[in-house]
């Protein structure tokens, strides 16, 4: 990951490979935003004339590269665009995005300095944030080494009160956002539940977690029907992980339960081929729950916290469960399996269930879950439900305030009968494809006790970009949700102080 610095001295004169100014557009044409003041002068006056003469119009993310000619000690000047000037106070989102899209084009360069718009510490962990996470580079697979890799060093210019602290907060929540993304785009022949278990131990232990593994064996014994039913199918078996931390002040406890799906088939219901191939990136909902368990204990939050990691392969083989078995569950409900690849509200009921025995004051799951809610939302907006209109809504409120997409979904109420099977307690498929990311939350509802809150993500579409990088996301796992779940922990570890309650 990129090393990010903070330094108050003067713009212009800094030492570094490109600096980064922020520019805007305005009716009497460019104007560099605040914390390039200076340049316009140390380049004759000629800036905003040699933007325009490129073509740069000063849009939202538009990225020029113009040289300096020795005129100062950066030999290049990497100006984004920020839009009209906001009359208010600067959107966090558009410094994170405008600080990815130049970390993004400044691959190949070592070091850069950032003269984006950095007067509060909030700015400032936004440039910074945006910057790492725009900086990011999965080479692990490239024998030829990186021909442009990503930027190694960044200073943020900015005497803000508290730039500090708010650097090392940044560079915690990009560590564990760029720890997903790196599990996400891992191809599942390294990636496998057990692999993924190993990695939690590790990286949790490193972190102060207490982390306990539910192997295959241990997953019978104890019940845990819906991921031993999933896994069943795969050479490699499945796994539950539980990732705990707890504080001495903390007065509630917050559960995050990830479906941690290494590789999604589909099972016997096997998926079309074009369907198949990024399927790797099932496991992002378990990614984000970690990432979010090790942000916690890094950060040492006044909150309790713990994590489950639902983690199977779901393959088709003469052992995989079959479209009309009948799973019993970790929660004592029996379920009739119509379609194998409705496999993920399999192992998120185990894990709810088990989570659940923690007595916690609030269950929040996250799920790559439906083609549905990409077919309702899009690739860039998860889903959220709950069984709690305020904390829905909540929840919707701290994913936006990250610049993480997210609307608040219903659970209605018919649904429910679609879900009856002639066998079992309930069935995991409603035979009709209409409302399905929908059908899908109100399954997952029967599985939360009574009186526990309960909020469901889905990020089917954004845990994974097959398009083309933006701002500060790039190609493949993009570590979505992340953000918005160590907000949430945060969130609840304010409270008291805090008028929202979640
Ligand atoms: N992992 C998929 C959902 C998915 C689809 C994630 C596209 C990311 C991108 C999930 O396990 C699945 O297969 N869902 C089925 C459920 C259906 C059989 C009820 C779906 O949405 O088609
Ligand atoms: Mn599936
Ligand atoms: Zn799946």
């Amino acid at each position: 990951m990129t090393t990010v610095r903070v330094n108050a001295s003067d713009t212009v004169s800094i030492e570094t490979g490109a600096l980064i100014v922020g520019v805007h557009r305005s009716p009497d044409g460019l104007r560099t935003a605040p914390g390039a003041e200076g340049l316009d002068q140390a380049l004759n006056g000629r800036f905003a004339d040699t933007l325009s003469a490129v073509g740069f119009t000063g849009r939202p993310e538009e990225i020029a590269k113009i040289p300096t000619f020795g005129a100062l000690p950066a030999p290049i000047v990497v100006a984004v665009g920020l839009g009209e000037e906001p009359s208010g106070a600067y959107d966090p989102e558009l410094l994170r995005r405008a600080a990815g899209a130049a970390a993004r084009s400044l691959a190949g360069t070592a070091d850069a300095a950032s003269a984006l718009p950095a007067t509060t510490a909030q700015q400032v962990e936004a440039v910074a944030v945006g910057a790492l996470l725009g900086a990011y580079a999965f080479t692990r697979y490239r024998t030829n080494g990186e021909k442009r890799p990503p930027l190694a060093e960044l200073v943020v210019l900015s005497g803000a009160e508290g730039a500090q602290d708010a650097l090392r907060h940044a560079a915690t929540v990009a560590e564990s956002v760029t720890l997903v993304r790196d599990l996400v785009n891992t191809p599942p022949s390294d990636l496998w539940p057990a692999r993924f278990a190993e990695i939690a131990q590790e990286t949790g232990g490193k972190a102060g977690l207490s982390v306990e593994v539910l192997d295959e064996v241990q997953l019978k014994n104890e019940g845990y029907g819906g991921i031993v039913g999933v896994g069943q199918g795969s050479a490699n078996p499945p796994r539950l992980v539980r990732l705990a931390y707890s504080h001495p002040e903390a007065r509630r406890t917050v559960a995050f339960v990830g479906k941690g799906i290494t590789f999604d088939s589909g099972g016997l219901s096997l998926k079309p081929a074009a369907s198949m191939d990024w399927m790797k990136s099932d496991m992002g909902g378990a990614g984000a729950v970690l990432g979010t368990l090790l942000a916690v204990a890094r950060l040492g939050l006044p909150v309790n916290a713990v994590g489950y990691l639902c983690l199977a392969e779901n393959m088709p083989s003469g052992s995989a469960q079959r479209p009309s078995d009948v799973l019993h569950t970790f929660s004592g409900k029996t379920v009739e399996v119509l379609d194998t690849d409705a496999e993920g509200r399999l192992v998120l009921i185990d894990g709810i269930a088990r989570a659940a025995q923690d007595d916690p004051d609030l269950i929040v799951d996250v799920a790559t879950l439906t083609g549905a809610q990409i077919v309702a939302l899009g690739w860039r907006t998860a889903g959220v439900m709950a069984n709690d209109d305020a904390l829905r809504e909540e929840v919707v409120e701290i994913a936006g305030a990250q610049g993480e997409g997210a609307w608040g979904m219903p659970l209605p109420e018919e649904l429910r009968k679609g879900l009856d099977s002639p066998v079992a307690d309930i069935a995991n498929l409603q035979p009709e494809r209409w409302g399905s990311m929908l059908a899908a939350g109100i399954f997952l509802r029967e599985f939360v006790p009574d009186g526990v809150r309960w909020a469901h993500i889905d990020m089917a579409g954004p845990a994974f970009n097959k398009g083309e990088p933006h701002g500060y996301t790039p190609k493949g796992g993009t570590g979505a949700i992340t953000r918005t779940l160590i907000g949430i922990a945060e969130r609840y570890a304010a409270n008291g102080e805090d008028r929202h309650t979640l």
